[in-house]
């Protein structure tokens, strides 16, 4: 648990942060978003002393921070920084064993220490430990970073910006991979960002930060559906609906699906007749394909199951909302099947769920 009480950081006549007082529950991801300038790095950086609090309390499982001898502090805190934050003189290994060694730990310790953590963060450890920084991508770089700031197991992660030097697509991955290990580790984390589908994929709270004060500090889902004033208004934009409804799990809206099974003369089963398209199941009730229910049934091609695009025309269970919604759009259907990793069928979501749920 980190508890910040009144915290106030002054630089001269800049007040960088301003009577901050917010709370961090262990285990979950708390994300700073805000402007440039507000005071995200300043707060992250008095949590773990690399800056001292002007006035203030700052408590960390309910002891003062500063009772703490800084170097302590740091070793239950991990701490990433955007890419320049690595050695550039020390290899890949080296650069995550910087902790452990210092903690005296023994030398094939750490090194299966490195390889684990390099297989976390899906580096191949053979061929990543004996590289240096400058022969690694924007996103490896970052992911060595974050596996630096795991190496001591802190209870505690602080990540300034982990995500933000590499191409949205290599985002997106990192962001996937980011939620896995938190999954798996359960870490207490506080991440900055600027970038909001950032803090709405990745937080438990986001914390609006403006001039060195704290805004609204809210779940994504609350903060994008009432937002606390017209500066967090303006800050989550106009799309809000759109963002929030990439947090809601397809799972959660779907329905029973109608559908058909496939026997050896046929189809059994009934499709209420205002629904166009049947899907069709196996016996297993894995999903075949489809049929469309105003062709005749005397025809014969009615039996012939359209197959075509089936991975378009579905969604993963693990999908959200507006994955499905995106699918509908780009393929021009009004409810799209959900299906699990064996293709089987689970339900089905459509326009009007999703309507629904954006209208609330
Ligand atoms: N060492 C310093 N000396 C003087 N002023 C500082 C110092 N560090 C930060 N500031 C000022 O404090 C304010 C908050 O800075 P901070 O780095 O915390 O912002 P930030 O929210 O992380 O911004 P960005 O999104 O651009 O990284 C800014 O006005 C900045 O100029
Ligand atoms: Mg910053």
């Amino acid at each position: 648990m980190i508890q910040l009480e009144s915290v106030t950081k002054r630089y001269g006549d800049t007040l960088a942060v301003n009577a901050l007082t917010m709370a961090v529950a262990d285990g979950e991801v708390c994300v700073l978003i805000g402007p440039s300038g507000c005071g995200k790095t300043t707060t992250l950086r008095m949590i773990n002393r690399l800056v001292e609090a002007t006035t203030g309390r700052i408590l960390i499982n309910g002891e003062d921070a500063r009772r703490s001898r800084p170097e302590l502090l740091r070793r239950t805190i991990g701490y990433a920084i955007q890419s320049v934050g690595l050695f550039p003189h020390m290899t890949v290994e080296q650069n995550i064993a910087v902790v452990p060694s210092i903690l005296g730990w023994d030398h094939s310790r750490i090194t299966r220490r490195v390889q684990d953590l390099l297989q976390l963060v899906g580096l191949d450890a053979p061929t990543y430990m004996s590289k240096y920084p400058a022969q690694l991508s924007g996103g490896e770089a970052q992911r060595v970073g974050v596996a630096r700031a795991l190496a001591a197991d802190p209870p505690i992660l602080l990540m300034d910006e982990p995500f933000g030097a590499v191409d949205p697509l290599t985002r997106e991955r990192l962001q996937q991979q980011f939620l896995g290990i938190q999954e798996k580790l359960k870490k207490t984390v506080v991440l900055v960002t600027h970038d909001l589908d950032e803090a709405v994929r990745l937080a438990d709270r986001v914390a609006v930060m403006k001039e060195g004060q704290l805004v609204q500090y809210d779940t994504p889902e609350a903060l994008l559906s009432t937002p606390a004033d017209s500066f967090v208004r303006s800050f989550v934009g106009a799309d809000r609906a759109l963002k929030r409804i990439s947090r809601i799990a397809v799972t959660t809206l779907m329905k029973p699906a109608g559908s058909l099974r496939r026997v050896e003369t046929g189809f059994s089963g009934e499709v209420p007749h205002s629904q166009r398209y049947a899907w069709v199941i196996d016996d297993a009730g894995r999903l075949l394909g489809w049929v469309d229910t105003h062709r005749e049934h005397e025809d014969e091609s009615f039996y012939q199951i359209d197959t075509a695009d089936i991975e378009h025309l579905t969604v993963p269970e693990s999908a959200s909302a507006r994955e499905a919604l995106s699918r509908m759009l780009g393929q021009g259907v009004r409810s799209i099947p959900v299906i699990d990793s064996s293709q089987h069928l689970l339900g089905e979501v459509t326009l009007r769920d999703i309507e629904e749920v954006t209208a609330e």
